[in-house]
């Protein structure tokens, strides 16, 4: 008998309605982190066969949509397409299901078929999430929310740091209804940052205007950087030391 047969989740799923045994997880990573909300828009990558789906209707009663390469049977409710999350044409089919202002939040459990070599397994999921996070990148609003599958390895910390370049806030987190002894994790971010400036990027930027607080302020794509100690009008070549929603602080090393 395979061991999902005799899972408490599985059976669990299996009484209260729900397509997958990982309805679950989705429903611990909402307790924790508050990630779905009632009204929000809401793109699952990897969603076939519609457990995260399921949940994500329930939080939110808003727009859903579910991607998948394989077919999901239909969810009263929510939209689904056919499609590989790591092309554009599928980024360019979900936009066209969400309002232009993006998603509230994407969330991802898509999974690799697994091969058995652990090294080769842990990249191809390394690659899928890295991809989720490109598109959450794309869909989301400002301020968005992400959630996203992980095989630990390696290359753990190289992704989580691209997550947390790209979030306010980023933790990785394994709910108790992933199984013990799987080595899945979830990454987790909050209030997505503007693309526009990075952290500890260098720019040569001209101070336009002295805030009330007495700092430079310049613009890099419409992007207000504060400088300390800068004086209006002069050219400075900063590095970012801090990036917000709305701007970023940057210091003068030229
Ligand atoms: C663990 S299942 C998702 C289960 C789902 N969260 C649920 O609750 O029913 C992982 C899914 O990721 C999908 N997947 C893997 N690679 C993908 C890709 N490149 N694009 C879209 N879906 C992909 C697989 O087809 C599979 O259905």
């Amino acid at each position: 008998m395979p061991r999902d047969r005799r899972d408490y989740f599985y059976r669990k799923a299996k009484k209260e309605g729900y397509r997958s045994r990982a309805a679950f997880k989705l429903k611990q990573i909402n307790e924790k982190f508050n990630l779905i909300r009632k009204g929000d828009t809401v793109v699952d990558l990897g969603a076939a066969p519609g457990g995260w789906l399921q949940v994500a209707l329930e939080l939110s009663g808003g727009t859903v949509v579910g991607v998948d390469i394989l077919p999901i049977g239909e969810i009263e409710g929510a939209e689904t397409i056919k499609g590989d999350i790591r092309l554009d044409t599928t980024i360019e089919k979900i936009r066209a299901k969400i309002k232009k202002e993006g998603a509230d939040v994407v969330i991802c459990d898509a999974a690799p078929n697994l091969s058995g070599n652990w090294s080769y397994d842990h990249a191809r999921s390394i690659d899928l999430a890295t991809s989720a996070l490109e598109c959450a990148r794309k869909i989301l609003k400002p301020r968005g929310r992400f959630a996203v599958k992980v095989f630990q390895g390696d290359m753990f910390p190289g992704f989580i740091n691209k997550v947390r370049q790209s979030f306010v806030k980023s933790q990785a987190f394994s709910p108790e209804a992933s199984r013990k002894q799987s080595a899945e994790i979830y990454v987790i971010g909050k209030q997505l940052l503007p693309g526009i400036v990075k952290m500890n990027e260098e720019y040569t930027v001209v101070i336009e205007d002295i805030g009330a607080s007495g700092d430079g302020i310049a613009r890099i794509s419409d992007f207000v950087v504060f400088v300390k100690g800068a004086k209006q009008g002069e050219t400075v070549t900063i590095k970012i030391r801090d990036v917000k929603p709305n701007f970023a602080f940057g210091e003068i090393i030229v």
